[in-house]
């Protein structure tokens, strides 16, 4: 099969961030078709619509690498029951100017870790909220909510529990029929 190319996008800014131990432990796990790239927004400055008319070289770099993908991948952190703030700033770039968002028809999925019990099901939530308001389709089930301990996943993104490495198998066996399933309603038959 043709691989599909997936960008993920990590929520967290942090060095020693959980979630992109989550990324790389996805990475890891990805089903062969997917060709994973991550698309970095740390050097976004804060928008405003001021830039609409002249984007600055970083938000053009950014909207650059989403241009390409076929989907993307979310791997984010809960703060404060949402997003973080860094995350947020990165999807309204892409988002604008009005009439160029990079998110119309890009598929998508959402996934996260946290050290709190429900594993970032809120900040999934509201994300879930924005894409739609993007105009992502999204992938809606499985959900994974991976609740992080001590360990759980090394640096090198190794997953040390099998229920967790279960937890990531079953949402990739879902992403791709997913994907085709977008491809299919975008550019197959009118019936579907
Ligand atoms: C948090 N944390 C947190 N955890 C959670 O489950 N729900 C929440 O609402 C919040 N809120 C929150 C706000 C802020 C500003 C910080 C810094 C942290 C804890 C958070 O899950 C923990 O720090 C994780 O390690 C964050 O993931 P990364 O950044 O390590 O990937």
């Amino acid at each position: 099969m043709a691989p599909y190319k997936v960008g993920y996008l990590i929520g967290s800014l942090a060095t020693a961030s959980i979630n992109r131990k989550l990324a790389k432990a996805l990475v890891r796990l990805a089903p062969r078709e997917l060709d994973m790239t991550e698309i970095s927004f740390k050097d976004l400055p804060l928008y405003s619509y001021d830039y609409d008319a002249d984007f600055p070289a970083a938000a053009k770099a950014f909207k650059n690498a989403i241009a390409p993908v076929d989907a993307i991948l979310f791997v984010t952190p809960e703060y404060n029951r949402s997003i973080p703030g860094g995350l947020k700033n990165a999807i309204d770039w892409a988002s604008r100017p009005y009439g160029n968002n990079s998110f119309t028809r890009k598929p998508s999925a959402v996934i996260g870790t946290s050290p709190g019990a429900i594993g970032t099901a809120v900040a999934q939530q509201s994300l879930r909220s924005v894409l739609s308001f993007c105009n992502s389709p999204q992938m809606n089930a499985p959900e994974a909510y991976i609740h992080f301990t001590p360990g759980l996943i090394g640096d090198d993104g190794e997953v040390t529990a099998k229920s967790t490495e279960n937890s990531c198998a079953i949402s990739w066996s879902s992403f791709t029929p997913s994907l085709q399933g977008c491809f299919r309603c975008f550019h197959g038959p009118l019936e579907c």
